[in-house]
């Protein structure tokens, strides 16, 4: 028997236990930071004071509460889960609301839900992270974790593509990775105001240059689904085997714990059995938005 708060852990997903599981439980914001014009970073503290421990990869049900309920990927870091960091960007009801909250306003939680990255399946081999625009936000946990334990792993690699500079994720934290020794980091933009320093073009471009020895690389792809089915043919192109190319997938949500089907891809539950999952288990149905 488990009791409430009570959890069961591992590198692939934590799964918290509660009575009910449709319960959020509440989160006061302590701080928010606006990264682009659309985008906010909100870091929330469990009434309760019971951390909320999960794995790099897995979504909470973030509930404004008489608004609504969305998915949204933590993008804190795994091994300091005191607070819950999530990255938001607006664009509709639910999210609009979240992204305007006043620290001290209370939002509901439910989860951490989902299968995560599974970062320690790269160790003893080379790991590439290759993030589209918000996609960073889910990915931020796993390089967080990558760079907990660099020594495990070959070469840690991050391709991130945004369509401006103004939109690009984190900019100071791209900074100080870039400066690191264990981390290789390349920034691209899809345009740019004339006498900007900084690369454009596709992520495609640049993961190209990277060089990857396909035998012994784990690929983690976060972003638009355009963008994703590009990458990932990429990878497969250059030997890299379908079930080492991880990708994220966001299809609509309700439950979160596989009772409503709405985030039905054929066989999946993308709840339970993602949202991130292999690029074997998918291939032929990531052209299809909604199935
Ligand atoms: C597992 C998972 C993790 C996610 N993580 C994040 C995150 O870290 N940060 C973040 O900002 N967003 C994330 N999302 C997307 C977020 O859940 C949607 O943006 C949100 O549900 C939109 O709700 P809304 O009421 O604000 O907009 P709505 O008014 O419901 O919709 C506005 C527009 O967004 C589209 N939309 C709605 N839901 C989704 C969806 N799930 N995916 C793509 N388009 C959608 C609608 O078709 C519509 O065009 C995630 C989604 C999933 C499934
Ligand atoms: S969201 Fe209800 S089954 Fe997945």
């Amino acid at each position: 028997m488990t009791l409430r708060g009570e959890t069961r852990s591992s590198d692939r997903g934590v799964a918290a236990v509660a009575p009910d599981p449709m319960l959020p439980r509440p989160f006061r914001l302590q701080g928010l930071r606006r990264d682009t014009e659309d985008t906010v970073t909100l870091w929330l503290d469990p009434v309760d004071g019971e951390p909320l421990a999960f794995a790099a990869g897995q979504f909470t049900m973030l509930q404004a509460f008489g608004v609504g309920e969305v998915p949204i990927s933590i993008s804190g870091d795994p091994g300091a889960p005191h607070l819950l960091q999530h990255t938001i960007r607006d664009v509709g009801g639910v999210t609009a609301t979240l992204v305007r909250a006043q620290v001290g306003d209370v939002l509901g939680v439910r989860g951490p839900y989902g299968v995560g990255w599974g970062v320690r399946d790269g160790a003893g081999g080379d790991v590439v992270v290759v993030a589209g625009g918000i996609g960073l936000a889910p990915l931020r946990p796993a390089l967080l974790d990558l760079l907990a334990g660099a020594d495990q792993y070959g070469r840690v690699v991050l391709v991130y593509g945004a369509r401006s500079p103004a939109d690009l994720l984190f900019p100071t934290e791209l900074e100080a990775w870039a400066d690191r020794s264990d981390l290789e980091v390349a920034v691209t933009v899809d345009s740019a105001p004339a006498g900007y320093r900084g690369r454009v073009g596709l992520v495609t471009e640049p993961l190209a240059r990277a060089g990857l020895d396909p035998d012994r690389t784990l690929a983690l792809v976060c972003g638009p689904e355009v963008m994703m089915r590009h990458v990932a043919e990429d990878l497969v192109r250059r030997g890299v085997p379908p079930a080492r190319v991880r990708l994220s997938l966001e299809r609509n949500m309700r439950c979160g714990v596989g009772l409503c089907g709405h985030c039905q891809l054929r066989e999946l539950f993308l709840c339970v059995d993602g949202p991130v999952v292999g690029l074997d288990r998918v291939a032929p149905l990531i052209t299809v938005r909604e199935l």
